[in-house]
């Protein structure tokens, strides 16, 4: 069952005649949003004049602005607030939109012709919603010209090209939708290798006992090996950590037995604590796969034990594959979620879906925000709208002053973001032959922890020094490492400018010609790597080995939780949001610097990997900071109030 009008996304020129046309008769309106090309989307037809369009008006909050200030201030070592995060009730408070600008909406609506007893302000404050609008109606009230949109056989999509708004308007508007935006259906960041090598248990367990071979299959003790990980949790009863899951993924019981007996017997029979989120359950059918949650929670569960660990499950088979970052968000912020005004279901799946099937639940608020939380899972930054893009890295901002940890993979493709070799052309649509950086999403957002991908060099025996960047050869001639690369559409936040100087400062002597393909200037990511390489794990069965950043982000998981479970039980806070202390000097001994290896670049580039990123001393773009070393962080995070 797919949506008939939901979405987005053309391949037209931004702006059509009409469009022009309207602009010059009312000279002040603005341009709010326009959409950017995606190769996959086929525009169809246009839709009648008379076709219910469900608009939704985001407002812009306030404060925003100082968001960094605050954030920096309980998240800097040196800051004398370090640790003193935010209730919900004073994030809410201070980042509402103010009143005046919903009456602004509200009378510009009604001076337009829609009917008062039509508009609906939500309880948050934040969303407007008109009822019964239609494409006609919201065509002449934005000045845009909607399209259907067909992405494979079945899905529909209405988008338009771009709209305008009065000057007084767009001043308090963040975005309206379904305009522009693209539909997130999220890429998963994952490759299961062939079943090779490691198909029974008896070869595994060879590989668990000893340290050695973890360059070609890693193991949980590879893991412990690598990021010095002894010690013992006391404090799991007031500690939480959640991974991220999405429909049409889960995992089968008997897989996690299977590697819990080789791994971590004390774990036998145990589950993780199901989050059920917009309908989430762990119930297979026949598009489910069990493949990366299985291996995920395997991880985390095994490294992190005996802590307990949440599975925030997002969506079922009623609700489709059709996804976004902001369910889980809306699920543990009311003031962010979406429904109390209707969903933002351009991007977002619309829930409640009113459609005869659909699913008649949306999780928002339900949820106490996890210390950690793990999120395996990369889009493209540039299929989103800087409003869009600003106001989820915003929410990830909030999250960080209420003492969230919050991590991301930085992707499998090197300076490709999410889609192997695909880089951006001078317009900034994605295509094969294109040269510009194509950053991943959230990755590239501040307020994220970002990380990417190491293996073990070959031949190599566990120790510090063992790693290098992660990078793998594809049959298709590809290559997989991790993520790494420069936001188009953030700046250098400030707890990582003189990191990223010195990277660039060596760039310009050895390769002086690569800075003109990326935004020297942006958010650079990762923040720091771990394994993504080879992970011996059970898949339907069977041991299989599975590559991605999408396993190096639950070892960070897991790394971030025991270092939580080390502060709780000295009395302190939770470490939230970590880049301050992570890049700060104090912290680099407890890192391993990853100083060899290249990360993928541009298909359209010639030359040594299509000019990805090379490793070196320090913080560099391939491998950020580097492999955490647990017994160290923990010293370190223990010093701090
Ligand atoms: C829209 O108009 C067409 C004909 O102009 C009509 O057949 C159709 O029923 C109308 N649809 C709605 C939802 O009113
Ligand atoms: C890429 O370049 C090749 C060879 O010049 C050309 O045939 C192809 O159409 C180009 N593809 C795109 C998407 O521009
Ligand atoms: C690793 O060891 C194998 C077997 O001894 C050998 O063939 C191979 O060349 C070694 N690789 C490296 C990079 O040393
Ligand atoms: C591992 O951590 C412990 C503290 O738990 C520390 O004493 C030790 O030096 C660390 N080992 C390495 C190799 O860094």
């Amino acid at each position: 069952m797919h949506y008939s009008l939901v979405l987005l996304l053309g391949l037209f020129s931004p702006l059509t005649q009409g469009i022009l046309t309207r602009e010059r008769e009312i000279e002040s309106r603005v341009i709010h949003e326009r959409h950017i090309p995606h190769p996959s989307y086929n525009a169809a037809h246009q839709p009648p004049a008379n076709l219910s369009l469900p608009l939704r008006i985001g407002l812009k909050q306030r404060n925003l602005a100082l968001l960094p200030t605050e954030l920096l201030a309980i998240s800097d070592p040196a800051s004398p607030l370090y640790g003193r995060h935010w209730t919900p009730a004073q994030v809410l408070e201070a980042f509402a939109p103010p009143e005046e600008a919903g009456e602004i909406v509200r009378r510009w609506l009604v001076s337009e012709g829609v009917g008062k007893e039509r508009v609906r302000w939500s309880a948050d404050k934040a969303w407007i919603d008109v009822r019964s609008a239609t494409v006609g109606e919201v065509e002449k009230l934005i000045g845009a010209r909607y399209r259907v949109f067909r992405r494979g056989e079945e899905e529909e999509y209405i988008a338009c090209d771009s709209y305008t708004l009065p000057r007084s308007i767009a001043d308090v508007v963040d975005i309206i939708t379904p305009t522009v935006q693209p539909n997130t259906k999220l890429a998963e960041v994952r490759r299961s290798l062939p079943h090779n090598g490691v198909s029974h248990e008896r070869e595994v367990k060879r590989a668990s006992v000893a340290v050695t071979g973890c360059d070609k299959a890693v193991t949980p003790d590879c893991l412990k090996a690598l990021y010095n990980m002894t010690y013992v949790p006391q404090a799991t009863d007031r500690n939480s950590m959640a991974i991220v899951n999405y429909y049409s993924n889960s995992y089968l019981q008997s897989d996690l037995d299977m590697f819990f007996a080789n791994f971590s017997p004390a774990l036998l029979g145990k589950s993780p604590e199901l989050v059920s989120i917009d309908g989430g359950t762990l119930e297979l059918d026949e598009s489910s796969s069990v493949g990366e949650a299985g291996w995920v929670l395997q991880y985390a569960m095994t490294l992190a034990q005996p802590q307990p660990v949440k599975l925030l499950q997002l969506g079922n088979k009623q609700t489709g594959e059709f996804r976004s970052f902001n369910e889980w968000l809306d699920a543990v912020d009311a003031s962010y979620c979406t429904s109390n005004g209707g969903d933002d279901f351009t991007y977002d799946p619309q829930l409640p879906n009113p459609r005869p099937g659909g699913l008649n639940e949306h999780s928002c608020g339900a949820l106490n925000p996890p210390n950690v939380v793990s999120n395996s899972q990369a889009d493209h930054e540039y299929r989103f709208s800087q409003f869009y893009l600003e106001r989820q890295c915003a929410e990830f901002g909030k999250l960080g002053l209420m003492g969230v940890t919050v991590l991301y993979a930085a992707g499998n493709t090197g300076v490709s973001g999410a889609q192997s070799g695909y880089c951006l052309d001078r317009n900034g649509a994605m295509n094969l032959n294109a040269t510009n950086f194509n950053p991943a999403w959230p990755a590239s957002c501040p307020w994220v922890t970002t990380v990417g991908g190491t293996q073990v060099k070959a031949n190599a025996t566990v120790a510090p020094g063992a790693e290098e960047v992660w990078n793998e050869d594809l049959t298709s001639g590809f290559f997989l490492s991790g993520g790494g690369g420069f936001s188009n559409r953030f700046t250098t936040p400030g707890y990582q400018k003189h990191a990223v100087k010195g990277f660039l400062g060596g760039l310009k002597k050895t390769d002086p010609g690569l800075v003109k393909h990326f935004n020297a200037r942006g958010r650079a990511y990762p923040d720091l790597s771990a394994n993504a390489n080879s992970f011996v794990n059970v898949d339907n069965g069977e041991f299989v080995l599975s590559s991605g950043t999408s396993g190096a982000v639950p070892t960070v998981a897991s790394i971030i939780t025991l270092v939580n479970d080390a502060r709780i039980a000295a009395g302190k806070t939770p470490v939230g949001f970590i880049n301050p202390a992570i890049y700060s000097p104090a912290f680099a001994s407890a890192f391993n610097d990853i100083t060899s290896g290249t990360s993928q670049g541009c298909k359209g580039l010639q030359g040594d990997r299509g000019g990805g990123f090379k490793a070196g001393r320090g913080w560099d773009p391939a491998s950020g900071l580097g492999t955490p070393n647990l017994g160290l962080l923990i010293e370190k995070w223990l010093e701090l109030p």
